[in-house]
């Protein structure tokens, strides 16, 4: 089956471009600036509509099978975390992470609580105490009561809230001792990781907490396929040239799976990013990546696939040759495509911001 999936996650960042200065002129750029609104105030006006439906429903009859509740859980939950919670690979490294990593009577901070399963293992692997956090207010709901269902209220604490709206003071009555966190997307940072794990580290860990993960990389490899490339690019259809449509591309990464497209590699594999969750700024940044080409082609993109280190030699991955793992690998666009020569080194300009990863020549 060839498909591409909603990446994880987008909704920390819009997908569609706003950046007006960057984007290609389709006559002013005022009036693609005033599409743009009109297309936000129609989400809105759909918001607003469902909200006012809300508010007329009796909330006995709210129940998970009423339309109106089952297009805000579509609208708002992505539907990712389904097949997530089933990624056997990916809960065992976490689970084996955490009873390895947590010392007994510790007290930590999980961000990001889904299910609350990083939280219940914390509890499980001897925690004293565990706030788990989720920004995500239907979530933290469901998490609070699947943790209530298996009797761990008293242990466990679910904050609705961002963790970048924690106070350690306030809400845990000082810094934790460990911090743990899953909040990466194909391309490691879009699910935000780093603004995250920063206000995380300064403002609700201790300091020398532990950290888990505790670093992060990102690889990747330049490649060819015309088919991913349709998945994000139009020139002419019935003889018309609409290539103006690719105002609306996705310009940063997005996820793919690779192994479903007919596909070419054009260069060994390099590093493109490396944090020290615990000692680097983690701030947005550019450098300049370089792959040896293996072969002669034209580039259209890197495909990108991260390692979290997860303490003890564990580590979680998603490479383009593992079909079994959730997170497809990533696909960041080239700006312009490259030509690459076996034995030559092609070298790329990469800049990422706190969500996304762009490369140009
Ligand atoms: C990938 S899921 C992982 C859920 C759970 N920890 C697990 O491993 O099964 C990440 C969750 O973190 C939430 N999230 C991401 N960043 C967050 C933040 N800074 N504060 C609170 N929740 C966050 C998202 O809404 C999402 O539900």
């Amino acid at each position: 089956m060839q498909h591409v999936q909603e990446a994880r996650p987008t909704s920390a960042e819009p997908e569609a471009p706003t950046d007006l200065a960057t984007m290609p002129a389709i006559g002013s750029p005022y009036r693609l600036g005033a599409a743009l609104l009109e297309s936000l105030a129609q989400e809105m006006s759909a918001l607003a509509e469902q909200a006012s439906a809300l508010l007329r429903t009796p909330p006995e009859s709210l129940s998970p099978d009423a339309d109106i509740v089952a297009q805000i859980v579509r609208r708002s939950v992505p539907r990712w975390h389904f097949a997530m919670l089933n990624d056997t690979e990916r809960n065992e490294a976490l689970v084996t992470a955490l009873e390895r990593g947590i010392p007994a009577g510790a007290t930590v901070l999980d961000i990001g609580s889904g299910s609350g399963l990083l939280a219940m293992t914390a509890a499980r692997a001897g925690a004293s105490r565990v706030f788990t956090c989720e920004m995500n207010p239907l979530l933290a709901e469901v998490a609070r009561n699947v943790v209530d269902a298996h009797g761990l209220s008293d242990v466990i604490t679910v904050i609705g809230k961002p963790s970048t709206a924690l106070d350690a003071g306030r809400d845990f009555g000082g810094p934790v001792d460990v911090l743990v966190s899953e909040i990466v997307d194909c391309g490691l940072i879009g699910e935000g990781l780093l603004p995250s794990v920063r206000h995380a580290r300064e403002h609700l860990l201790a300091p020398d907490g532990i950290m888990l993960p505790s670093a992060a990389r990102l690889y990747g490899k330049l490649v060819n396929s015309e088919a991913v490339l349709k998945l994000n690019q139009v020139t002419t259809v019935g003889g018309f040239d609409v290539s103006l449509m690719n105002t609306l591309a996705t310009r940063s990464h997005f996820p793919v799976r690779l192994d479903t497209w007919p596909h070419r590699f054009l260069s060994e594999a390099a590093p493109v990013l490396e944090f020290d969750l615990a000692r680097d700024a983690l701030e947005p940044g550019e450098r300049t990546l370089e792959f040896l080409a293996t072969a002669d082609g034209e580039a259209q993109a890197l495909v990108v696939w991260f390692e979290l280190d997860m303490g003890n030699g564990l580590v979680l991955s998603n490479p383009p040759d593992n079909p079994r793992s959730h997170w497809m690998p990533g696909w960041v666009p080239l700006e312009k495509p490259v030509l690459t020569k076996a034995g030559e080194t092609a070298s790329l300009r990469l800049r990422w911001s706190d969500f996304t990863l762009r490369v140009s020549l």
